[in-house]
Protein backbone atom coordinates (compact mmCIF):
# COMPACT_ATOMS: atom_id res chain seq x y z
CA UNK A 1 0.00 0.00 0.00
CA UNK A 2 1.27 3.58 -1.03
CA UNK A 3 0.48 5.79 2.01
CA UNK A 4 1.69 9.73 1.43
CA UNK A 5 2.48 11.45 4.91
CA UNK A 6 0.16 14.90 5.40
CA UNK A 7 0.28 16.45 8.03
CA UNK A 8 -1.48 19.49 9.66
CA UNK A 9 1.08 22.52 10.56
CA UNK A 10 1.04 22.88 14.32
CA UNK A 11 1.34 26.50 13.78
CA UNK A 12 -1.86 27.57 11.32
CA UNK A 13 -2.22 31.04 10.04
CA UNK A 14 -4.15 31.55 12.73
CA UNK A 15 -7.96 31.77 13.69
CA UNK A 16 -10.41 34.09 11.45
CA UNK A 17 -12.13 35.33 15.10
CA UNK A 18 -8.70 36.22 16.50
CA UNK A 19 -7.87 40.13 16.07
CA UNK A 20 -4.69 41.75 15.00
CA UNK A 21 -4.16 44.40 16.67
CA UNK A 22 -3.91 41.79 20.03
CA UNK A 23 -2.34 38.82 18.06
CA UNK A 24 1.24 39.93 19.59
CA UNK A 25 0.04 38.90 22.85
CA UNK A 26 -0.71 35.48 22.28
CA UNK A 27 1.96 32.80 23.30
CA UNK A 28 3.30 30.49 20.51
CA UNK A 29 0.79 27.42 22.15
CA UNK A 30 -2.34 30.13 22.28
CA UNK A 31 -1.86 30.52 18.01
CA UNK A 32 -1.47 27.03 17.57
CA UNK A 33 -5.37 26.90 18.93
CA UNK A 34 -8.30 27.22 16.69
CA UNK A 35 -11.64 27.32 17.41
CA UNK A 36 -13.74 23.79 16.75
CA UNK A 37 -16.30 23.92 13.96
CA UNK A 38 -18.28 22.29 15.88
CA UNK A 39 -18.63 24.48 19.20
CA UNK A 40 -18.72 27.69 15.88
CA UNK A 41 -22.01 26.13 14.42
CA UNK A 42 -23.66 26.23 17.37
CA UNK A 43 -24.79 30.01 17.31
CA UNK A 44 -25.76 29.50 13.03
CA UNK A 45 -28.24 26.40 13.94
CA UNK A 46 -29.60 28.31 17.33
CA UNK A 47 -31.72 30.52 14.50
CA UNK A 48 -35.10 29.83 12.80
CA UNK A 49 -36.10 26.18 11.56
CA UNK A 50 -33.01 24.69 11.58
CA UNK A 51 -32.54 21.29 11.97
CA UNK A 52 -29.23 20.53 13.02
CA UNK A 53 -27.35 17.21 12.30
CA UNK A 54 -24.20 19.12 13.66
CA UNK A 55 -23.48 18.96 17.32
CA UNK A 56 -22.86 15.43 18.48
CA UNK A 57 -24.52 16.18 22.09
CA UNK A 58 -26.47 13.52 24.04
CA UNK A 59 -30.02 14.30 23.73
CA UNK A 60 -31.89 15.91 26.99
CA UNK A 61 -34.51 13.77 26.30
CA UNK A 62 -32.36 10.70 28.34
CA UNK A 63 -31.04 12.85 30.69
CA UNK A 64 -32.51 10.98 34.31
CA UNK A 65 -32.96 14.66 35.95
CA UNK A 66 -35.30 13.24 38.98
CA UNK A 67 -32.50 10.63 39.92
CA UNK A 68 -30.06 13.30 38.80
CA UNK A 69 -31.96 15.53 41.87
CA UNK A 70 -32.21 12.80 44.40
CA UNK A 71 -28.38 12.02 44.29
CA UNK A 72 -27.40 15.57 44.06
CA UNK A 73 -29.55 15.73 47.74
CA UNK A 74 -28.03 12.64 48.99
CA UNK A 75 -24.46 13.95 48.11
CA UNK A 76 -25.19 16.54 49.89
CA UNK A 77 -26.87 15.21 53.01
CA UNK A 78 -24.89 12.54 53.86
CA UNK A 79 -21.10 13.47 52.64
CA UNK A 80 -20.90 17.44 53.12
CA UNK A 81 -17.43 17.57 54.20
CA UNK A 82 -15.68 15.80 51.69
CA UNK A 83 -18.20 16.41 48.71
CA UNK A 84 -17.88 20.29 48.67
CA UNK A 85 -14.53 20.15 49.48
CA UNK A 86 -11.43 20.33 47.19
CA UNK A 87 -11.01 16.65 46.45
CA UNK A 88 -7.49 15.14 45.83
CA UNK A 89 -6.05 15.48 42.18
CA UNK A 90 -6.15 11.86 41.26
CA UNK A 91 -10.01 11.64 42.24
CA UNK A 92 -11.62 10.42 45.06
CA UNK A 93 -10.53 6.81 45.97
CA UNK A 94 -13.94 5.07 46.22
CA UNK A 95 -14.82 6.78 42.73
CA UNK A 96 -11.69 5.57 41.59
CA UNK A 97 -12.18 2.17 42.39
CA UNK A 98 -15.50 1.50 41.18
CA UNK A 99 -14.40 2.89 37.30
CA UNK A 100 -11.86 0.30 38.75
CA UNK A 101 -14.09 -2.34 38.53
CA UNK A 102 -16.18 -0.93 35.65
CA UNK A 103 -13.11 -1.37 33.38
CA UNK A 104 -12.82 -4.80 34.86
CA UNK A 105 -16.52 -5.23 33.11
CA UNK A 106 -14.61 -3.98 30.13
CA UNK A 107 -12.40 -6.63 30.31
CA UNK A 108 -9.70 -4.87 31.22
CA UNK A 109 -8.16 -5.85 34.88
CA UNK A 110 -7.24 -2.57 36.73
CA UNK A 111 -6.36 -1.04 40.17
CA UNK A 112 -7.67 2.09 41.71
CA UNK A 113 -3.94 3.23 41.48
CA UNK A 114 -4.34 2.62 37.76
CA UNK A 115 -7.04 5.16 37.39
CA UNK A 116 -7.23 8.94 37.40
CA UNK A 117 -10.37 10.53 37.16
CA UNK A 118 -10.80 14.01 34.70
CA UNK A 119 -13.08 16.67 33.86
CA UNK A 120 -15.05 14.58 31.31
CA UNK A 121 -12.37 12.77 28.84
CA UNK A 122 -12.00 16.16 26.93
CA UNK A 123 -9.52 17.29 29.84
CA UNK A 124 -7.98 14.35 29.63
CA UNK A 125 -6.76 14.52 26.28
CA UNK A 126 -5.62 17.88 27.11
CA UNK A 127 -3.50 16.35 29.52
CA UNK A 128 -2.12 13.35 27.68
CA UNK A 129 -0.98 16.03 25.02
CA UNK A 130 0.35 18.32 27.43
CA UNK A 131 2.58 15.28 28.65
CA UNK A 132 3.09 13.61 25.70
CA UNK A 133 3.27 15.93 22.80
CA UNK A 134 6.24 18.12 21.88
CA UNK A 135 6.84 21.27 19.45
CA UNK A 136 6.96 19.73 15.99
CA UNK A 137 7.39 16.18 16.65
CA UNK A 138 4.45 14.04 15.39
CA UNK A 139 1.66 12.83 16.66
CA UNK A 140 -0.60 10.27 14.63
CA UNK A 141 -3.78 10.49 14.58
CA UNK A 142 -6.53 9.01 12.23
CA UNK A 143 -7.84 10.36 8.80
CA UNK A 144 -10.76 11.73 9.84
CA UNK A 145 -10.39 11.88 13.25
CA UNK A 146 -12.06 14.17 16.38
CA UNK A 147 -11.64 17.41 16.20
CA UNK A 148 -11.69 17.86 20.47
CA UNK A 149 -8.54 15.31 20.29
CA UNK A 150 -6.76 16.85 17.22
CA UNK A 151 -7.19 20.90 18.77
CA UNK A 152 -6.09 19.36 21.96
CA UNK A 153 -3.19 18.01 20.35
CA UNK A 154 -2.37 20.88 18.59
CA UNK A 155 -2.62 23.40 21.10
CA UNK A 156 0.07 21.70 22.13
CA UNK A 157 1.76 22.26 19.55
CA UNK A 158 2.10 18.29 18.28
CA UNK A 159 2.49 17.82 14.89
CA UNK A 160 -0.57 16.12 13.32
CA UNK A 161 0.10 12.81 10.99
CA UNK A 162 -2.67 11.31 9.55
CA UNK A 163 -3.23 7.69 9.53
CA UNK A 164 -5.28 5.93 6.63
CA UNK A 165 -8.50 4.86 7.65
CA UNK A 166 -11.45 2.60 5.72
CA UNK A 167 -14.77 1.62 6.35
CA UNK A 168 -13.22 -0.60 9.51
CA UNK A 169 -11.35 2.26 11.06
CA UNK A 170 -7.68 2.40 11.16
CA UNK A 171 -5.44 0.79 9.02
CA UNK A 172 -2.42 -0.97 10.72
CA UNK A 173 -0.35 -1.52 7.75
CA UNK A 174 -0.86 1.80 6.49
CA UNK A 175 0.25 2.44 10.13
CA UNK A 176 3.51 0.81 10.11
CA UNK A 177 4.46 2.58 7.26
CA UNK A 178 4.22 5.87 8.12
CA UNK A 179 6.01 4.92 11.57
CA UNK A 180 8.32 3.48 8.89
CA UNK A 181 8.74 6.44 7.27
CA UNK A 182 8.99 8.96 9.80
CA UNK A 183 11.84 6.87 11.48
CA UNK A 184 13.77 6.90 7.93
CA UNK A 185 13.66 10.53 8.70
CA UNK A 186 15.06 10.19 12.41
CA UNK A 187 11.48 10.84 13.91
CA UNK A 188 9.65 8.64 16.14
CA UNK A 189 5.92 9.18 16.82
CA UNK A 190 5.34 10.65 20.46
CA UNK A 191 1.93 8.31 20.39
CA UNK A 192 -0.80 7.60 18.02
CA UNK A 193 -4.56 8.73 19.41
CA UNK A 194 -7.16 6.22 18.02
CA UNK A 195 -11.16 6.04 18.60
CA UNK A 196 -11.64 2.06 17.97
CA UNK A 197 -15.36 1.87 19.62
CA UNK A 198 -18.10 4.11 17.16
CA UNK A 199 -15.49 6.37 15.87
CA UNK A 200 -16.25 10.35 15.62
CA UNK A 201 -16.84 11.50 13.28
CA UNK A 202 -16.47 8.11 11.24
CA UNK A 203 -18.79 5.73 13.29
CA UNK A 204 -16.61 2.98 12.74
CA UNK A 205 -15.26 -0.16 14.65
CA UNK A 206 -11.93 -1.89 14.70
CA UNK A 207 -12.23 -5.68 14.05
CA UNK A 208 -10.59 -7.73 16.65
CA UNK A 209 -7.74 -8.67 14.01
CA UNK A 210 -7.34 -4.84 13.30
CA UNK A 211 -6.71 -4.24 17.17
CA UNK A 212 -4.27 -7.51 17.62
CA UNK A 213 -2.18 -5.98 14.29
CA UNK A 214 -2.21 -2.30 15.87
CA UNK A 215 -0.95 -3.59 19.32
CA UNK A 216 1.50 -5.31 17.96
CA UNK A 217 2.76 -2.39 15.29
CA UNK A 218 2.94 -0.52 18.91
CA UNK A 219 5.33 -3.42 20.30
CA UNK A 220 7.40 -3.57 17.39
CA UNK A 221 8.14 0.33 16.89
CA UNK A 222 8.09 0.76 21.06
CA UNK A 223 4.79 3.45 19.99
CA UNK A 224 2.31 4.49 23.22
CA UNK A 225 -1.23 4.76 22.20
CA UNK A 226 -4.36 6.57 23.69
CA UNK A 227 -7.33 4.78 22.87
CA UNK A 228 -10.48 7.08 23.14
CA UNK A 229 -13.66 5.25 24.23
CA UNK A 230 -16.20 7.84 24.47
CA UNK A 231 -19.18 5.65 23.00
CA UNK A 232 -17.93 2.14 23.59
CA UNK A 233 -21.28 1.40 26.01
CA UNK A 234 -23.62 2.85 23.37
CA UNK A 235 -23.22 -0.34 20.93
CA UNK A 236 -26.37 -1.43 18.76
CA UNK A 237 -25.75 -4.89 17.56
CA UNK A 238 -22.99 -6.41 20.26
CA UNK A 239 -20.38 -5.63 22.57
CA UNK A 240 -17.36 -4.65 20.89
CA UNK A 241 -14.31 -6.29 20.81
CA UNK A 242 -11.83 -6.46 23.99
CA UNK A 243 -10.29 -2.46 24.12
CA UNK A 244 -6.72 -1.70 23.31
CA UNK A 245 -5.82 -1.79 26.58
CA UNK A 246 -6.45 -5.28 26.90
CA UNK A 247 -4.37 -6.14 24.55
CA UNK A 248 -1.35 -4.25 25.68
CA UNK A 249 -1.63 -2.47 28.95
CA UNK A 250 2.19 -1.76 29.08
CA UNK A 251 1.30 0.97 26.14
CA UNK A 252 -2.24 1.83 26.14
CA UNK A 253 -3.81 4.91 27.96
CA UNK A 254 -7.35 4.18 27.97
CA UNK A 255 -9.63 7.44 28.02
CA UNK A 256 -13.22 6.65 29.23
CA UNK A 257 -16.35 8.90 30.32
CA UNK A 258 -19.28 8.94 31.61
CA UNK A 259 -21.03 11.72 29.25
CA UNK A 260 -22.81 9.28 27.18
CA UNK A 261 -23.83 6.95 29.74
CA UNK A 262 -25.14 8.97 32.41
CA UNK A 263 -25.10 13.05 31.81
CA UNK A 264 -22.45 15.28 30.59
CA UNK A 265 -23.19 18.36 32.78
CA UNK A 266 -20.92 16.42 35.38
CA UNK A 267 -17.73 16.47 33.36
CA UNK A 268 -16.38 13.29 35.00
CA UNK A 269 -14.23 11.03 32.65
CA UNK A 270 -11.48 9.18 33.83
CA UNK A 271 -7.65 7.72 32.51
CA UNK A 272 -6.92 4.21 32.78
CA UNK A 273 -3.39 3.64 32.25
CA UNK A 274 0.47 2.33 33.58
CA UNK A 275 0.79 3.71 37.40
CA UNK A 276 4.17 5.87 35.90
CA UNK A 277 2.81 7.19 33.14
CA UNK A 278 -0.72 8.45 35.41
CA UNK A 279 2.19 9.66 38.25
CA UNK A 280 2.80 12.10 35.52
CA UNK A 281 -0.35 13.04 34.40
CA UNK A 282 -1.18 13.69 37.78
CA UNK A 283 1.05 16.70 38.06
CA UNK A 284 -0.32 18.07 34.58
CA UNK A 285 -3.34 17.75 36.15
CA UNK A 286 -2.06 19.67 39.71
CA UNK A 287 -1.20 22.41 36.73
CA UNK A 288 -4.78 22.49 35.45
CA UNK A 289 -7.24 22.03 38.02
CA UNK A 290 -5.70 20.86 41.04
CA UNK A 291 -9.21 18.51 40.85
CA UNK A 292 -12.34 18.43 39.08
CA UNK A 293 -15.96 18.48 40.35
CA UNK A 294 -15.78 16.59 44.09
CA UNK A 295 -19.84 16.96 43.84
CA UNK A 296 -20.15 15.80 40.60
CA UNK A 297 -18.04 12.29 41.65
CA UNK A 298 -19.58 11.57 44.57
CA UNK A 299 -22.77 11.56 42.28
CA UNK A 300 -21.68 9.37 39.57
CA UNK A 301 -20.24 7.05 42.41
CA UNK A 302 -23.75 6.80 44.35
CA UNK A 303 -25.02 6.79 41.11
CA UNK A 304 -22.98 3.20 39.93
CA UNK A 305 -23.32 2.22 43.85
CA UNK A 306 -27.21 1.86 43.22
CA UNK A 307 -26.09 -1.07 40.62
CA UNK A 308 -28.83 -0.60 38.14
CA UNK A 309 -26.69 1.54 35.52
CA UNK A 310 -26.57 -1.29 33.06
CA UNK A 311 -30.06 -1.22 32.80
CA UNK A 312 -29.83 2.62 32.16
CA UNK A 313 -27.46 1.73 29.49
CA UNK A 314 -29.68 -0.46 27.65
CA UNK A 315 -32.44 1.68 27.40
CA UNK A 316 -30.48 4.66 26.45
CA UNK A 317 -29.06 1.72 23.27
CA UNK A 318 -32.74 1.23 22.70
CA UNK A 319 -33.45 4.86 21.92
CA UNK A 320 -30.30 5.89 20.13
CA UNK A 321 -30.68 2.60 18.07
CA UNK A 322 -33.90 3.65 17.01
CA UNK A 323 -32.52 7.27 15.98
CA UNK A 324 -29.51 5.32 14.04
CA UNK A 325 -32.44 3.51 12.09
CA UNK A 326 -34.44 6.13 11.12
CA UNK A 327 -31.30 8.23 9.77
CA UNK A 328 -30.41 4.90 7.75
CA UNK A 329 -33.93 4.34 6.35
CA UNK A 330 -34.29 8.06 5.62
CA UNK A 331 -30.23 8.02 3.45
CA UNK A 332 -31.17 5.50 1.90
CA UNK A 333 -34.24 7.13 0.92
CA UNK A 334 -33.16 10.97 0.42
CA UNK A 335 -29.80 10.58 -0.59
CA UNK A 336 -28.39 10.57 -4.22
CA UNK A 337 -27.76 6.46 -4.31
CA UNK A 338 -23.59 7.12 -5.21
CA UNK A 339 -23.50 8.68 -1.39
CA UNK A 340 -21.11 6.37 0.46
CA UNK A 341 -21.06 6.02 4.17
CA UNK A 342 -21.24 3.00 6.67
CA UNK A 343 -24.05 1.96 8.93
CA UNK A 344 -22.72 2.90 12.65
CA UNK A 345 -23.05 -0.24 14.75
CA UNK A 346 -22.89 2.26 18.08
CA UNK A 347 -22.17 6.18 18.67
CA UNK A 348 -23.74 9.00 17.39
CA UNK A 349 -22.68 9.24 13.48
CA UNK A 350 -22.75 8.78 10.34
CA UNK A 351 -20.02 10.17 8.21
CA UNK A 352 -20.98 10.23 4.53
CA UNK A 353 -18.96 11.36 1.41
CA UNK A 354 -21.11 12.63 -1.63
CA UNK A 355 -19.29 12.44 -4.79
CA UNK A 356 -19.30 15.14 -7.30
CA UNK A 357 -19.72 17.87 -5.72
CA UNK A 358 -19.58 21.20 -7.38
CA UNK A 359 -17.61 22.29 -4.22
CA UNK A 360 -16.76 21.37 -0.72
CA UNK A 361 -18.94 20.08 1.82
CA UNK A 362 -17.55 23.53 3.88
CA UNK A 363 -18.22 25.89 1.14
CA UNK A 364 -21.52 24.48 0.64
CA UNK A 365 -23.03 25.09 4.30
CA UNK A 366 -24.39 28.25 4.42
CA UNK A 367 -26.77 27.20 1.38
CA UNK A 368 -27.62 24.02 3.32
CA UNK A 369 -28.47 26.07 6.34
CA UNK A 370 -30.15 28.50 4.24
CA UNK A 371 -32.33 25.27 3.44
CA UNK A 372 -32.95 24.45 6.69
CA UNK A 373 -30.57 21.75 7.50
CA UNK A 374 -26.94 22.03 9.22
CA UNK A 375 -24.04 19.29 9.27
CA UNK A 376 -20.65 19.10 9.96
CA UNK A 377 -18.25 19.68 6.56
CA UNK A 378 -15.51 16.73 6.59
CA UNK A 379 -12.51 18.92 6.49
CA UNK A 380 -12.45 19.79 10.17
CA UNK A 381 -11.94 16.34 10.77
CA UNK A 382 -9.13 15.74 8.05
CA UNK A 383 -5.77 16.74 8.91
CA UNK A 384 -4.77 16.09 5.46
CA UNK A 385 -6.90 19.02 3.93
CA UNK A 386 -9.26 15.96 2.54
CA UNK A 387 -12.81 15.49 3.61
CA UNK A 388 -13.99 17.93 1.22
CA UNK A 389 -17.11 15.83 -0.28
CA UNK A 390 -17.46 14.22 3.35
CA UNK A 391 -19.78 15.48 6.05
CA UNK A 392 -20.48 14.27 9.71
CA UNK A 393 -24.36 13.65 10.74
CA UNK A 394 -25.32 13.11 14.21
CA UNK A 395 -28.42 11.29 14.99
CA UNK A 396 -28.18 11.89 19.04
CA UNK A 397 -29.72 14.96 19.55
CA UNK A 398 -32.67 15.72 16.73
CA UNK A 399 -36.12 14.58 17.67
CA UNK A 400 -37.33 11.80 16.23
CA UNK A 401 -39.50 12.99 14.14
CA UNK A 402 -37.41 15.51 12.83
CA UNK A 403 -34.76 12.98 11.30
CA UNK A 404 -36.87 11.94 8.58
CA UNK A 405 -37.17 15.71 7.27
CA UNK A 406 -33.98 17.13 7.88
CA UNK A 407 -32.23 14.07 5.77
CA UNK A 408 -34.71 14.74 2.77
CA UNK A 409 -34.39 18.66 2.87
CA UNK A 410 -30.32 17.55 3.04
CA UNK A 411 -30.66 15.02 0.26
CA UNK A 412 -33.07 17.06 -1.85
CA UNK A 413 -30.09 19.93 -1.51
CA UNK A 414 -27.09 18.12 -2.12
CA UNK A 415 -28.81 16.50 -5.36
CA UNK A 416 -30.18 19.95 -6.22
CA UNK A 417 -26.65 21.28 -6.41
CA UNK A 418 -25.10 18.54 -8.14
CA UNK A 419 -27.49 19.75 -11.24
CA UNK A 420 -27.50 23.13 -10.40
CA UNK A 421 -23.88 23.86 -9.12
CA UNK A 422 -24.62 27.19 -7.58
CA UNK A 423 -22.65 30.16 -9.10
CA UNK A 424 -19.77 32.23 -8.29
C1 LIG B 1 -14.49 10.75 20.74
C2 LIG B 1 -14.73 11.68 21.87
N1 LIG B 1 -13.81 11.78 22.83
C3 LIG B 1 -13.97 12.60 23.89
C4 LIG B 1 -15.10 13.38 24.00
C5 LIG B 1 -15.22 14.29 25.20
O1 LIG B 1 -16.22 13.85 26.05
P1 LIG B 1 -16.32 14.33 27.55
O2 LIG B 1 -15.31 15.39 27.77
O3 LIG B 1 -17.71 14.83 27.72
O4 LIG B 1 -16.05 13.11 28.38
C6 LIG B 1 -16.10 13.31 23.03
C7 LIG B 1 -17.30 14.15 23.13
O5 LIG B 1 -18.13 14.23 22.28
C8 LIG B 1 -15.89 12.44 21.94
O6 LIG B 1 -16.80 12.34 20.96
Amino acid sequence: MSVTITTRPAIPGGDAHQSSQYEGFFSLAARSMRSSDIRDMFALTEAGDIISFAGGFPTPDVFPAEKAAALMAKVAATRPQAALQYGPTEGIGELRAAVADLMGQRGVPATPGEILLTAGSQQALDLVARTFADPLAPVLVELPGYVGGLNAIAANRGRLIGCPTDQDGIIPAGVSEIIERLRSQGEQPRFLYVIPNFNNPAGTLLPQERREALVEIARRYNLLIVEDDAYGELYYDRRPPLPLRALAPERVIYLGSFSKVFFPGLRVGWINGPEPLLRKLAVAKQAADLCSSTFGQYVVLEWLREGNWQQHTSWLRGIYRHRRDLMWEALRHFFPADARYSVPAGGFFFWVTVPDLPCSTRELLPQALAHGVAYVAGTGFCVDGGGQQSLRLSFSQVEEAKITEGIRRLGEFLAGVRERPPKG
